[in-house]
């Protein structure tokens, strides 16, 4: 075959394979056998083989994603992506109405409804009809690059129908279908690998994958629903937006539709609540969206939440079944959490076999017993609860629940503050090192991806890591003798703890799990402190000083590093190569210190704060002579004329410290 007629054959081949991949994951209307298909992949593959110049950046081989990353990419959103005002009933759906009805000044307004998808959301990029970059939520205007993986979601175009846009950005759900999460889930127990509590955290564990080639082995759907930027004549109504995606090959949900007025949409709301259990995937709702999108510029929005829609959840799903037995769980800091172990109920598809209690107040005011007939209920991502307890279903064998006095975990004694029991084995207690492991390797902390739960627990089982430290011991001599350990799991987990040795502060800080110190206030200590060395020596009453801290956070983080075997473990881990980024870098706002107050439109809070940071300024929460910059937005709470009986302090708006930034 010569060239030219190389390059024909291959731009033949992925047109015809889009196509059938386009019918067949976008609407659902399979055109070719399976095998057929499998058969045009395989001939293309050969074909792109021998002649890698042709290869196209939409040709559907390209979705099979072979590349292992060792980290995401951080990737700034085109806007910042909002969450959603929810309502959880018909008055709170009825008051939307009628705040936006006041402000737009009309008798009745069109919505458009929708299921609200319970997944994750994502931000697609195109340029000149090229899928060039996808993106997750993360903190609203900060996602993680996971062009990769999308790109083995069948349902995401990889070229636009319409190819003339040049440049597009739009945003949507990706979900995984209930089937397809409770046959994963089936697989991997065969495979001891670990399961996931609902089809939500599957979807998200598929998509931040290093290796894109397990995102691809498992089955991912995506919905599209909002144009963010497009530089062809914006839609002017959500109807026409949905349209326009559908025009462009993107799968939109089926079940969208256009309502007169609020009253038909709070019908809508509870069709779809009855229909629920019919659908393929998990919904929490539905969105109802002001159709004319002219009207979304006129009513704007609060700091994280749009005022032209409105999330309308459903009651969260509740079944009946028994408590077989209470057990206790022992956490990261050693507190003992009961947990009901369920007879395995499916609710809306998914099984539940454990509730958490909570704590011993929560069992008595509930009179919560073992052997209890219960309403447990799931809702979302959210852990199941016990609801309530049939009590006329008791037969008089149901047995109290009593805190063991001993540890189950290390056999140590259990006290107790309040409702509150604890392990007092410290260090010595199993349970415990094995959540600290576990705290340390999670996503806010070291995100050494592949090194989930379960595999902590394997690992601690086997002896190969019995510490924190000893996470940077491991070997892929020591990985490839485990069951289910092939070369390429091996080598993707050895470099990525490998890649969290370069870590900044405050992931730092979070990551040793000190009492009270949560991501947040690690970000805090962070911006306080230029190094661990410095925050190590800090004195009770210096870290009282600072704002958010207060005397038992304090005595919490001084006992921390006093304590010798903090130390050591400290010392551990700089020898194994731990380096950091110092998060209080030297940057043009050094020296200034800013407070806020009232709402800012373009960032939240904790972002202002960061980026103040972020170019080494200072971020206080009350006025002092310290403060250089008010920062005043929205309705401002009484910060801003204590302020202004300072002349030491220069109040700005919101545009003035933008162009600060
Ligand atoms: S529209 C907020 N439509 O729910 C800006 N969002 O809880 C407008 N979501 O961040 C979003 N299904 O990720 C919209 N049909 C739907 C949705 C949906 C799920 C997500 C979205 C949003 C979150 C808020």
């Amino acid at each position: 075959m010569d060239k030219q007629h190389a390059k024909d054959k291959i731009k033949k081949l992925s047109d015809k394979l889009n196509k059938y991949s386009h019918l067949y994951y976008v609407k659902n209307e399979p055109a070719i056998a399976d095998s057929e298909f499998d058969k045009l992949i395989l001939e293309l593959k050969k074909l792109e083989n021998q002649y890698p110049e042709f290869i196209t950046k939409d040709s559907p081989t390209q979705r099979i994603g072979a590349k292992i990353q060792s980290r995401f990419n951080k990737v700034r959103h085109a806007k910042k992506m909002l969450s959603l005002q929810a309502a959880h009933n018909r008055e709170d759906t009825l008051a939307f109405d009628k705040r936006n009805r006041e402000k737009l000044q009309v008798t009745e307004l069109e919505y458009a409804a929708e299921p609200k998808l319970d997944g994750l959301s994502i931000e697609l990029r195109y340029e000149d009809g090229i899928f060039i970059q996808g993106s997750t939520r993360g903190d609203g205007s900060m996602g993680e690059d996971i062009t990769t993986n999308l790109k083995t979601v069948r349902s995401i175009p990889l070229e636009l129908n319409k190819k003339e846009i040049k440049h597009l950005v739009v945003r949507g759900e990706v979900v995984m279908f209930i089937k397809d999460f409770n046959h994963l889930n089936k697989e991997n127990t065969v495979s001891n690998l670990q399961t996931f509590a609902n089809p939500r955290n599957a979807a998200a564990g598929s998509l931040r994958q290093l290796d894109a080639s397990v995102t691809a082995s498992r089955k991912l759907q995506s919905f599209i629903y909002e144009v963010i930027e497009v530089s062809d004549k914006k839609p002017k109504t959500q109807k026409d937006v949905l349209d326009f995606l559908k025009e462009c090959g993107f799968k939109v949900n089926s079940e969208t539709k256009l309502l007169n007025n609020i009253d038909k949409a709070i019908e809508y709301h509870d069709i779809m609540e009855k229909k629920r259990d019919k659908i393929d995937y998990e919904i929490d709702g539905v969105v109802i969206k002001v159709n004319n999108l002219e009207y979304h510029d006129v009513m704007g929005q609060r700091s994280t939440s749009p005022r032209w829609a409105v999330a309308y959840k459903f009651e969260p799903r509740k079944e009946m079944t028994v408590i077989e037995d209470i057990v206790t769980q022992v956490g990261r800091m050693g507190t003992l959490t009961p947990v009901a172990l369920l007879k395995p109920v499916e609710v809306g598809g998914v099984t539940v076999s454990r509730a958490t209690l909570h704590n011993m107040d929560e069992i008595k005011r509930k009179d919560i017993k073992i052997h209890d007939k219960v309403k447990i209920q799931r809702a979302g991502d959210v852990i199941p609860q016990v609801v309530s307890v049939d009590k006329q279903a008791r037969s008089g064998k149901e047995k109290d629940f009593i805190m063991p006095k001993k540890c189950p975990a290390c056999n140590s004694l259990v006290v107790h503050e309040d409702v509150y029991y604890f392990c007092t084995g410290g260090i010595a207690c199993r349970a415990q090192i094995k959540e600290g492991i576990k705290h340390f390797a999670s996503k806010d902390a070291l995100d050494i991806a592949g090194l989930s739960d379960k595999t902590v627990e394997l690992f601690y089982e086997k002896g190969l890591v019995k510490s924190i430290p000893e996470i940077f011991n491991l070997t892929k001599d020591d990985l490839l003798k485990l069951p289910g350990w092939k070369e390429k799991s091996s080598n993707n987990l050895i470099n990525a703890i490998k890649e969290s040795k370069k870590t900044n502060l405050s992931r730092f800080i979070f990551s040793l799990g000190i009492r009270h110190v949560g991501k947040h206030l690690a970000e805090i200590l962070a911006g306080e402190y230029k190094n661990i060395d410095i925050l190590k020596k800090a004195t009770k009453e210096e870290l009282i000083n600072i704002n958010e801290v207060g005397p038992k956070v304090a005595e919490s983080i001084h006992d921390f590093f006093k304590s010798k075997n903090s130390l050591h473990m400290l010392e551990d881990l700089f020898k194994a190569g731990i380096i950091m980024k110092n998060e209080a870098k030297a940057g043009p706002l050094q020296g200034l210190t800013f407070l806020f107050t009232g709402t800012l439109l373009r960032y939240s809070r904790s972002e202002a704060q960061r980026k103040v940071k972020d170019l080494g300024g200072k971020v206080t929460d009350s006025i002092s002579d310290k403060v250089n910059y008010l920062v005043a937005g929205e309705n401002p709470g009484s910060k801003l004329n204590k302020a202004k009986k300072k002349s030491s302090i220069k109040i700005i708006n919101e545009a003035q410290f933008s162009s600060l930034l």
